[in-house]
């Protein structure tokens, strides 16, 4: 007999007391991903890397962070003294990169805040930032309003509105239609179903469509991240002079809601494999989706950021200056040098068919 899924037995028990007898996709994503004993950040197991079930930029290569400190150090030119807020910091390599690039060539900020949800990943931070952590340089906090607002801040993350808790909507035949959580035919398992949403959601999608001005095709499903919006507000409320750079992956709604994408985009990674049942197992995959970018920016324009630049990943990259950072070698004898390799990954992170295209970078700022 497998192994029992007591976040499985947990989601049922929930269904069954639900007088609907459905839960929300966004709340099953909550406890599949953050459940404080079995969501899957929670738990003590290797997420990122090759022992892990997926990359990121940070976990490619230093030269990432090596790039994106410099152009922190530009965008921060204006300032006297400046804050970073990394939301969603994982395992804290960005951060432990960006001081090593602050401390090789002068400057940096203040003071660096990390935001971070999972125990896990605290406990990564904490052995990797051991130093740093005890001097004043940086701290974890809870949540934006424990950041100093006296001076302006660069609110930074990687892959972190990608690991938000998204609903699931649906145009069926007659108008919006949400999707739901219930227990499979058999009782002992889980499948999506689509509903009617309550009316204070109902009203909320058909907000959100005329925001972007569009609609989807009949049949169609996608994913939308309320979740993403409250922390737009959120960043608004708590600071007054800041500058938020997105880097993630996805596009912009043409690419995202695509109408030959009629399926939406929720997918699972386990063990750098990409599958979609993220109704099966739960707690036992990283579950994700595209991030539309057109919704965050226009949630962040509704609250009166401006956009500063929106590109892809790669384009990014090389206006930073990532492809200085390798060392001009002809030929390498030896295709496992530290140069060879690091070539190696600065493509990675910048061609196209590669990390280039489909991550983006949207730079917003507001009081300065
Ligand atoms: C896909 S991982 C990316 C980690 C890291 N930024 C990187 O690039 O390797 C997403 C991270 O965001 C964190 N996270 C998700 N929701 C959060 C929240 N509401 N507050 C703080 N951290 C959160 C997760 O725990 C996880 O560490």
């Amino acid at each position: 007999m497998g192994r029992e899924n007591k976040l499985l037995s947990l989601l049922l028990r929930e269904i069954e007391q639900s007088p609907s007898h459905t839960i929300s996709c966004e709340h099953y994503m909550t406890q599949a991903l953050y459940h404080p004993q079995w969501g899957y950040y929670q738990r003590d197991r290797l997420k990122v890397g090759k022992e892990g079930d997926f990359y990121t930029s940070p976990v490619v290569s230093p030269i990432f962070a090596r790039s994106l400190g410099k152009k922190l150090l530009e965008m921060s030119r204006d300032f006297d003294q400046w804050q970073v807020v990394e939301l969603g910091a994982g395992d804290g390599r960005l951060c432990a990169h960006l001081w090593e690039v602050w401390e090789q060539i002068g400057g940096g900020p203040q003071r660096y805040y990390l935001l971070e949800t999972s125990k896990y990943h605290r406990c990564l931070q904490s052995d990797r930032l051991q130093p740093l952590l005890t001097s004043d340089r940086c701290q974890w906090i809870d949540q934006l309003s424990d950041v100093c607002r006296k001076e302006p801040v660069i609110v930074i993350s990687n892959e972190f509105f990608d690991a938000l808790p998204v609903h699931r909507v649906r145009r069926g035949e007659r108008g919006w239609e949400l999707g739901v959580v219930t227990k499979s035919t058999d009782g002992q398992g889980l499948a999506e179903d689509f509903c009617s949403p309550p009316t204070y959601m109902e009203k909320q999608i058909g907000a959100y469509f005329d925001l972007l001005g569009t609609t989807l095709e009949k049949g169609q499903i996608v994913e939308v991240a309320f979740s993403a919006q409250k922390w737009w507000k959120q960043i608004t409320d708590h600071l007054t002079q800041a500058i938020v750079v997105t880097i993630d992956y996805g596009g912009e709604m043409e690419e995202v809601y695509h109408s030959g994408r009629l399926e939406g985009s929720l997918r699972c990674f386990r063990n750098h494999r990409v599958h979609r049942r993220w109704l099966t197992c739960p707690g036992e995959s990283d579950i994700t989706y595209d991030v539309n970018f057109t919704a965050l920016h226009k949630w962040a324009e509704q609250l009166g950021w401006r956009r500063v630049s929106y590109e892809s990943q790669g384009s990014f990259l090389v206006g930073a200056g990532i492809l200085e950072e390798i060392a001009v070698t002809a030929e390498y004898q030896d295709p496992f040098c530290a140069a060879a390799r690091e070539r190696r990954a600065v493509m990675q992170l910048i061609l196209p068919e590669a990390m280039g295209e489909v991550f983006k970078v949207m730079i917003h700022a507001k009081g300065c």
